[in-house]
């Protein structure tokens, strides 16, 4: 038992609370999905200075103490990670964290749901942008459909609930699935999520005209269920907004580039080599890595987080919407000099 006081809770400079964490446990990935890792070549943080399992869990330890409830697994592809069931194990029953969710292309799933839910993961968001397997390859580079689906039947199987599906929605690629998508979804009885394609580091092939937006993706379910209404908002802080047809089935958009949601953003990642972003489009972090192998104590480092926490003013995707003209966020020399600015490193 540790003698020292808790510290209090802490919130940014927009009265945003630390609430949401986001741990990103690889930056490598199996698939290499074209809004994602749409390059030949990527340049991977070097394996010397990735987090082991007992860093990680006393990194989670300190944003718990700082007031952390919900802690999300990504990756890359976070079952990629060898072990990872320990991981889930020390970090589920970390004081404070009520929440312990993991987010992945499915892939691998079917061999570690039951592992994984065992170990303490409460539940999983599957990636699923299509249902057809010749897109699927165009989309990934890879084959793994059936794969995919064979995980997200042992994902349920294990009680790995609720179950969410997030679909990337591209415009002229996959906009005429997502009613196929969304039948699929609540067939396995899961909640499905359309997802703006974001202009975030990594989407080097990101144009504003491949923007399937809320606007359209309500209308076409609309079009098809004979209406949408909007849910009310339980969690102001969550990035989906919800809506139910007329049947009673709920879907959710996550609208990050038509309707941004940073008033209300409680989230940070830390990447799998300690470093710790405020924001999806922040150009840089700090380093936890460093002061944590210096040897900083936990209240070193609380106090490092909370005062860095405490200035934070990010709102990168509304700052992202206030341009006049949008092309994508980083260039790709730019992205092999730092791998830190993808997507696959910081976490979806
Ligand atoms: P729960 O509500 O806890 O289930 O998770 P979530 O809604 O945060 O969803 P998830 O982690 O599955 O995120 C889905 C996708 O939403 C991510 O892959 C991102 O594309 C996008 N997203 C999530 N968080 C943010 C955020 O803070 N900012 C932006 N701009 N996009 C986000
Ligand atoms: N736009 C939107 N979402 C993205 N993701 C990765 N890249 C993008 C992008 N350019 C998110 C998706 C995917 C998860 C792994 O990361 O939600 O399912
Ligand atoms: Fe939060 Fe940044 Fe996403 Fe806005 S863009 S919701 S501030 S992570």
């Amino acid at each position: 038992m540790s003698s020292r006081s808790a510290p209090a809770p802490v919130s940014d400079r927009f009265g945003r609370p630390l609430g949401s964490l986001r741990l990103s446990v690889t930056d490598r990935c199996n698939l290499r999905c074209q809004y994602c890792m749409p390059e030949e070549e990527y340049v991977w943080l070097p394996r010397k200075d990735l987090l082991s399992f007992d860093e990680t869990a006393f990194v989670v330890e300190r944003f718990a103490a700082l007031g952390v409830r919900k802690l999300r697994i990504t990756g890359g592809e976070p079952l990629i990670r060898r072990h990872l069931p320990e991981l889930v194990r020390l970090v589920s029953v970390v004081p404070g964290i009520e929440d312990v969710a993991l987010t992945t292309n499915g892939i691998l799933l079917a061999g570690q749901a039951a592992a994984l839910k065992e170990a303490g993961l409460h539940r999983i968001t599957v990636s699923l942008d299509t249902l057809r397997p010749d897109r699927f390859r165009s989309l990934t580079r890879r084959d793994g459909l059936d794969a995919v689906r064979e995980g997200i039947t042992a994902a349920n199987a294990a009680g790995l609930r609720p179950l969410k599906l997030d679909t990337v929605v591209i415009r002229g690629f996959n906009d005429d699935e997502l009613v196929d998508l969304f039948e699929f979804a609540s067939d396995q009885g899961g909640e499905i999520r359309f997802i703006e394609y974001m202009d975030v580091g990594g989407a080097t092939g990101w144009r504003p005209d491949l923007v399937f937006d809320a606007d359209a993706i309500r209308a076409l379910m609309a079009r098809r269920y004979g209406g949408v209404e909007a849910v009310p908002v339980e969690d102001p802080t969550a990035p989906a907004r919800r809506y139910r047809i007329p049947d009673g089935r709920v879907f959710g958009i996550i609208a990050s580039v038509s309707e941004p949601f940073c008033r209300a953003c409680d989230r940070s990642r830390v990447t799998a080599d300690g470093r710790w972003f405020r924001c999806l489009y922040a150009p840089d972090g700090l380093d936890l890595r460093a002061p944590l192998r210096a040897g900083a104590s936990a209240a070193e480092m609380e106090a490092l987080i909370a005062s860095t926490w405490s200035g934070r003013q990010d709102r990168g995707a509304e700052e992202r919407a206030a341009l006049d003209q949008r092309t994508p966020l980083v260039a790709a020399g730019d992205l092999r000099k730092d791998p830190h600015l993808e997507m696959h490193t910081r976490g979806g």
